[in-house]
C-alpha cells in the first residue's frame, strides 16, 4: 500500500507517519507533496529518503499534473498533514474516500476557512472551553467538513495557555494519526 502526504509547513505529523511506516512491510510513504518550497517537511522527507514534489497554485488548480503523479504512483491514500489549500475537484474525483485530513479541534466546532493553527486554539481559549481535541476526517470540497473518522479529546485546565493547549493537541495528533492511517489502509484491502 502506498501513502502520499501533503503538507505546507513544519510537518511534525508527516514525520510521525513516515516513522511509523518505515517499519511496516504492508505500507510505505511513497511521496511528500507541498505547495511551499520553504516547508520544513521537505527536509524531513529527505531525512527519510522519501521523494518529494513541490507544485504551484497553477499546476494544482489548472492542470492534471498532481493527479497524474499520484495515479502513476498508484497511491492508495492521501494524507493531509497541515496542508493549507483546498483540494480541487479533479483530485477528489480521482481518489474518492481516500483523502483524509487532521484538524486540531473537535469538529464541527472551530473548523472552516481561517480556522487553522493558533487561530483555532485562541478561539477555544476565548470561549473558555473545558475541553478540546483533534479530529481526523475525510476530505471534501469544503474546509473541515467531510465525514469524521476519529476524534480524541483533552481537558483544558485552569491556567492552560495557548502553548499548553497546542502541546496537548499535538501529542494526540502524533499518537493517533499514524494509527488511523494504518487502520484505514487495512479496511481498504478489498478496494
Ligand atoms: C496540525 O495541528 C494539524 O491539525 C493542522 O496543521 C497542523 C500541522 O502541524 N491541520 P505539523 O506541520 O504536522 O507540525
Amino acid at each position: 500500500k502506498r501513502i502520499a502526504i501533503f503538507a505546507s509547513g513544519s510537518g511534525s505529523n508527516a514525520q510521525r507517519i513516515m516513522e511509523h511506516f518505515k517499519r511496516s512491510h504492508d505500507a510505505e510513504v511513497s511521496i511528500v507533496l507541498t505547495n511551499n518550497p520553504e516547508a520544513y517537511v521537505l527536509q524531513r522527507a529527505d531525512n527519510f529518503e522519501i521523494p518529494s514534489h513541490v507544485f504551484t497554485r497553477h499546476e494544482f488548480y489548472h492542470t492534471a499534473d498532481v493527479v497524474n503523479l499520484l495515479m502513476n504512483l498508484q497511491v492508495d491514500i492521501i494524507v493531509l498533514a497541515g496542508f493549507m489549500w483546498l483540494i480541487p475537484e479533479n483530485l477528489l474525483k480521482a481518489f474518492p474516500n481516500k483523502i483524509i485530513n487532521i484538524h486540531p479541534a473537535l469538529l464541527p466546532k472551530y473548523g472552516g476557512k481561517g480556522m487553522y493553527g493558533d487561530h483555532v486554539h485562541k478561539a477555544v481559549l476565548a470561549n473558555e472551553e473545558e475541553e478540546s481535541g483533534i479530529t481526523i476526517h475525510f476530505v471534501n470540497e469544503h474546509f473541515d467538513e467531510g465525514e469524521i473518522i476519529h476524534q480524541s479529546r483533552f481537558r483544558i485546565n485552569k491556567g492552560d495557555d495557548l502553548e499548553m493547549i497546542k502541546f496537548k493537541g499535538q501529542q494526540l495528533e502524533h499518537l493517533h494519526y499514524p494509527k488511523v492511517v494504518e487502520s484505514l489502509l487495512k479496511r481498504m484491502k478489498s478496494l
